[in-house]
């Protein structure tokens, strides 16, 4: 099994190329499931999550061709309705293919995903959403059943907001009869970048990006050519990494207006960030400063930067209040960071970090992908040697990340 292998403590400086964003690739790459015809998508990361929803599109009847970052998928030949148990175990994303199988082929089968390592992630709202549009659902021997002969546009309030609830829903209603308005849902880039490619598609979607998204079914869609935007907890991951290590690192190809929330937390530890376009320069400061930290939804500070933020509590000056308010057991990478000599309390959905001058390099292990990132991370500041275990999680979502965190000076390899 892979490992990752850091000697701490280097200042990083120069520039790093931010991939395209895996949480808004993989509904767009699913959306071809709409449409009779084959789409173009360009600046597709390559990560592990990507090739596995392409083999659950592929195990579906799609046709797939890929050069470099750019990827072909024709949904013609689509025969295969089912999204297999292990599949869907190992990407909870596959529940994706619910809303526009049932809206191409009128019914679907998808294993129902488990809990997973960050909290139990049920999927009932997207359940419930697709029941309101005219599906039958049933769950039998672990799958969710769902036909519909005719999907038929209506109301929808989500409990709570939901990203891939959202999208499920508005490629389930794009194909319905008549208007569908989602209420309360995410507001995400990730919401406004879907939208955008099913308009290209012939879609009729408004409101991304507010709490309200309506829908007007059309009859049916056409192929596009769709490019991803940039993933911003990628580029949070870097602002972190600079601020981490007094670093002085320009991000390109990215966007900040979608890192609104980070960008303000690192501004008020003392790091200086400079936007212009679509790069961002960050200078660490000499002493982090503690601040608090609430997660939310979009526009709120990002759930998938908490754990890196973390990080930079840890070595911070002072005490920092850390609260997870999207899932109920995002704290898992704490023990590892402890492993480093990092001093966190948990209490609840609480993290109390009092920020220490030092971590010390350990074996550690990842857990989820975003703690992958912070162990990382946490191995770039600390003295000595770190050694992160298990990072078939981090593959899943950060592309040749210790090539980039090398080519800023880091002292960092993978060994296989
Ligand atoms: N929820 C329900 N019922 C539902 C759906 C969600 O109770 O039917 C709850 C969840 O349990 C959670 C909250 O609603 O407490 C929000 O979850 P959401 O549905 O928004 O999360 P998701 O769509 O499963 C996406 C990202 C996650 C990211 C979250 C929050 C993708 C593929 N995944 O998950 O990304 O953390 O939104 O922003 O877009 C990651 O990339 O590492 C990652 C976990």
């Amino acid at each position: 099994m892979d490992k990752i292998i850091i000697g701490g403590g280097r200042r990083l400086s120069g520039r790093v190329r931010i991939g395209g964003a895996k949480n808004a690739a993989l509904p767009i790459l699913v959306s071809a499931l709409l449409c009779d015809g084959a789409n173009i998508y360009d600046n597709v990361p390559r990560l592990q999550d990507i090739e596995s929803i392409q083999r659950l599109l592929a195990h579906m009847g799609a046709r797939i061709e890929t050069d470099g970052s750019s990827v072909q998928i024709d949904a013609r030949g689509l025969c295969d309705a089912e999204a297999p148990y292990d599949l869907v175990r190992k990407m909870r994303a596959s529940v994706l293919v619910l809303g526009p199988l049932l809206a191409r082929l009128k019914r679907v089968r998808v294993s129902l995903p488990g809990g997973c390592a960050i909290g139990a992630r049920p999927i009932n709202l997207h359940l419930k959403g697709l029941a309101r549009l005219g599906a039958k659902i049933d769950i039998v021997h672990g799958y969710v059943e769902a036909e519909a002969e005719c999907l038929i546009g209506n109301e929808i309030y989500f409990d709570i907001p939901t990203v891939t609830g959202t999208e499920n829903l508005m490629m389930a209603a794009v194909l319905a009869q008549g208007e569908t308005v989602l209420r309360n849902v995410a507001r995400e880039p990730e919401i406004i970048a879907l939208e955008n490619a099913l308009n290209r598609m012939g879609a009729k979607v408004e409101g991304a990006g507010t709490s309200v998204i309506t829908i007007e079914g059309v009859e049916s869609l056409h192929p596009a050519r769709i490019e991803i935007i940039p993933d911003r907890i990628e580029a949070g991951t870097f602002l972190v990494a600079a601020a981490l290590t007094q670093g002085d690192i320009t991000l390109t190809n990215c966007e900040p207006a979608h890192l609104g929330a980070v960008i303000d937390k690192l501004r008020g530890t003392g790091a200086e960030i400079i936007t212009d376009g679509r790069t961002i320069r960050v200078k660490g400061p000499d002493e982090i400063i503690s601040v608090d930290v609430k997660t939310l939804p979009y526009p709120g500070f990002p759930t998938d930067m908490q754990a890196q933020f973390m990080v930079l509590m840890s070595v911070a000056d002072g005490v920092s209040v850390i609260s997870e308010n999207i899932f109920e057991n995002r704290f898992i990478h704490v023990s590892e960071l402890r492993r480093l000599g990092a001093d966190i309390t948990v209490s609840g959905n609480t993290a109390m970090v009092r920020g220490q001058a030092n971590l010390t390099g350990a074996p550690v292990m990842a857990t989820d992908l975003r703690a992958s990132a912070s162990l990382i991370l946490a191995g770039l500041v600390a003295k000595g040697t770190t050694e992160v275990n298990r990072v078939y999680h981090l593959d899943r979502g950060y592309e040749a990340i210790e090539e980039k965190f090398s080519a800023l000076g880091a002292d960092i390899r993978r060994e296989r």
